[in-house]
């Protein structure tokens, strides 16, 4: 593929090299925030442990998070806008899954805002069930971004 035919020109591999990296910060958030929660569960509501993982998930959420997220759109969608990927399927198939992470990532605050108001809705197994789900994402988005089956 031509580096520079799009609006990028020469600083396409940059943002391409800049765009891999957010994502595994990104998505190495949406691992350990809800394994946080796993541990965050076993806590008494009103306990010093509960305030420390609160204190722990309100900051990875900050400082990884949200800005892992962000910067990972804006690279992804300059470097669908440098290639014109928005007709090819690979890239509708790739968008719907991150919509679907960035879904994830709402819910992902939500709990951790019940949790921190002492709610334990959620059974520890249904937690740890739904941790798999960024790992699943991760797996379809890398093979629709690498194969590009269709
Ligand atoms: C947040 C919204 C995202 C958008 C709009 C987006 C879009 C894109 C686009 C258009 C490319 C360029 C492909 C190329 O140059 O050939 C790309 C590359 C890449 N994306 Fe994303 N992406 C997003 C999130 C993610 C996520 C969550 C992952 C991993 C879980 C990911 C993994 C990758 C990888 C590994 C590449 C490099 C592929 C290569 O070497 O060509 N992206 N992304």
């Amino acid at each position: 593929m031509d580096g520079a035919i799009g609006f990028l020109g020469l600083a396409y591999p940059w943002v391409k090299a800049a765009h891999v990296t957010f994502v595994i910060f990104w998505i190495a958030g949406l691992f350990i925030v809800p394994r946080y929660y796993v541990h965050h569960h076993a806590t008494p509501p009103g306990s010093a442990e509960d305030r420390a993982w609160t204190e722990r998930e309100e900051r990875a959420r900050k400082i990884i998070l949200t800005p892992a997220m962000l910067l990972s759109w804006l690279l992804g969608l300059s470097l669908a806008f440098h290639l014109g990927a928005f007709d090819q399927g690979w890239f509708h198939a790739k968008l719907l899954l991150v919509i679907a992470l960035t879904g994830y990532q709402g819910w992902v605050g939500a709990y951790g805002k019940r949790l921190a108001a002492g709610k334990r809705p959620l059974e520890g197994r249904t937690l740890r069930m739904l941790n798999e789900l960024p790992a699943l994402a991760t797996i379809l988005i890398v093979v629709m971004v690498i194969v590009r089956p269709f």
